[in-house]
């Protein structure tokens, strides 16, 4: 990787902005309900700390769409990291402003605070050089740990960047390393598994891992797009109607490259009445009218696992069925746990895909699960990730 890290640069006392990507998932109660992506940046933190740094962390959670929304602070993010560093953490009611710079310029060696919401401000996501020379004020060097986020040209993630030196955190560059060995050097075979909706985006993947790839088990929502593309009825189900001829391109190209495009040959659907206790396991060429797809069936699985017990390095991302029901949550389940025993190399794409193994307690089971939904795909579909760009390169003074 040839971008600075923490390591390449003396941070002793120094005033840090740490930009990490805590949007986790919260519970109905607003209480966060998974905090794998905090744990994920203690190193990060710790490493600062154990330096003296000054240490101001900043976040965006969930899409506030610059207004203030009571239920998206960061308050109660600064009280699990307090929590989990055993540390003081002092969450400030915002971002920028002359409380701020208050709060930053009375600071001690080893202090730690943490910034409002940065989404509460529509200038973060407009990437405004106002509020990123803001930030920038704050402190003499940019961390940017949030791989989560690198996809987004936003002022916390690239305008900083640009104003003041800026180097990866841990969880940035295990990131690059991680998937970018995906891309560069996969032992093979090389199978991949995708799932979940966003079939375009995913097909582009493929598309940019032909070379390299050896099979690619398709489930999840993207199996009705697979399946009509195929000329097979679908019932109720979603189609991207939008990406069908792509679907059709890449899977001629495929064939070309030798690489095999395993598609369910078996599904478990539910009645599109509203009641989903009334399920079936068909054929996935005699999914009736008014049916919808809910998961893949036995005969996929059983396929699957075929392909993958002879993998070596194994990527992926997006759940095979609506696992958060739990009448269709059997296959995501079956071949997680499948994969959890595989001696392979076994990479997850986050968002979804990471939130499934940290629900069945198996993240740890895995070579890598990446903090990364969005970012994850975009970075191996080989596109840019403007916050990765910014950031100083190891060759450079
Ligand atoms: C994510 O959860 O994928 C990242 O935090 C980015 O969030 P966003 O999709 O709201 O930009």
């Amino acid at each position: 990787m040839n971008k600075k890290t923490l390591h390449d640069s003396d941070i002793t006392e120094k005033r840090l902005l740490i930009r990490v990507d805590f949007n986790v998932p919260l519970d109905i109660d607003g209480n966060i309900a998974d905090d794998t992506r905090i744990r994920a940046s203690l190193p990060t933190i710790r490493y600062a700390w154990e330096k003296n740094s000054k240490i101001i962390i900043c976040t965006h959670l969930g899409r506030p769409d610059g207004r203030v929304v009571s239920s998206l602070r960061t308050a109660p993010l600064a009280k699990r990291l307090s929590e989990l560093l055993d540390l003081p953490v002092k969450a400030l009611s915002e971002a920028t402003g002359p409380s701020v710079r208050a709060a930053v310029s009375s600071m001690h060696p080893g202090d730690i605070i943490f910034l409002e919401n940065l989404r509460f401000y529509p200038e973060e996501e407009a990437n405004d050089p106002r509020f990123s020379a803001d930030l920038a004020g704050l402190a003499d060097i940019f961390v940017n740990d949030a791989f989560g986020a690198a996809h987004r040209s936003h002022a916390s993630i690239v305008g900083v960047a640009g104003l003041i030196p800026a180097v990866a955190g841990f969880v940035m560059e295990k990131e690059l390393i991680m998937l970018g060995a995906l891309l560069e050097s996969p032992q093979k075979p090389f199978v991949t598994i995708l799932g979940g909706a966003k079939v375009r985006g995913k097909v582009q993947l493929v598309e940019h891992i032909l070379d390299t790839v050896d099979a690619v088990c398709i489930g999840g929502a993207m199996t009705a797009t697979f399946l009509s593309s195929l000329g097979y009825p679908v019932g109720s189900s979603a189609v991207e109607e939008e990406s069908l001829e792509y679907v059709q391109t890449i899977q001629k190209a495929a064939r070309k490259h030798n690489v095999r495009i395993l598609v369910p040959v078996d599904v478990i659907i539910m009645k599109d009445d509203g009641h989903s206790n009334h399920i079936l396991t068909v054929p996935a060429d005699g999914i009736p009218d008014g049916w919808l797809i809910g998961d893949i069936g036995q005969k996929t699985i059983d396929m699957f696992k075929n392909e993958l017990s002879g993998a070596k390095t194994v990527f992926w991302n997006g759940p095979l069925g609506r696992f958060e029901e739990c009448l269709f949550s059997g296959g995501t389940k079956s071949i997680a746990l499948f994969l959890a025993d595989l001696s392979a190399t076994t990479i997850l794409g986050g968002g979804s895909t990471a939130e499934v193994a940290a629900e069945l307690g198996l993240a740890g089971a895995y070579t890598h699960v990446s903090t990364g939904g969005g970012a994850s795909l975009t970075f191996l579909t080989g596109k840019p990730l403007p916050g990765v760009d910014v950031l100083c390169n190891r060759d450079e003074p």
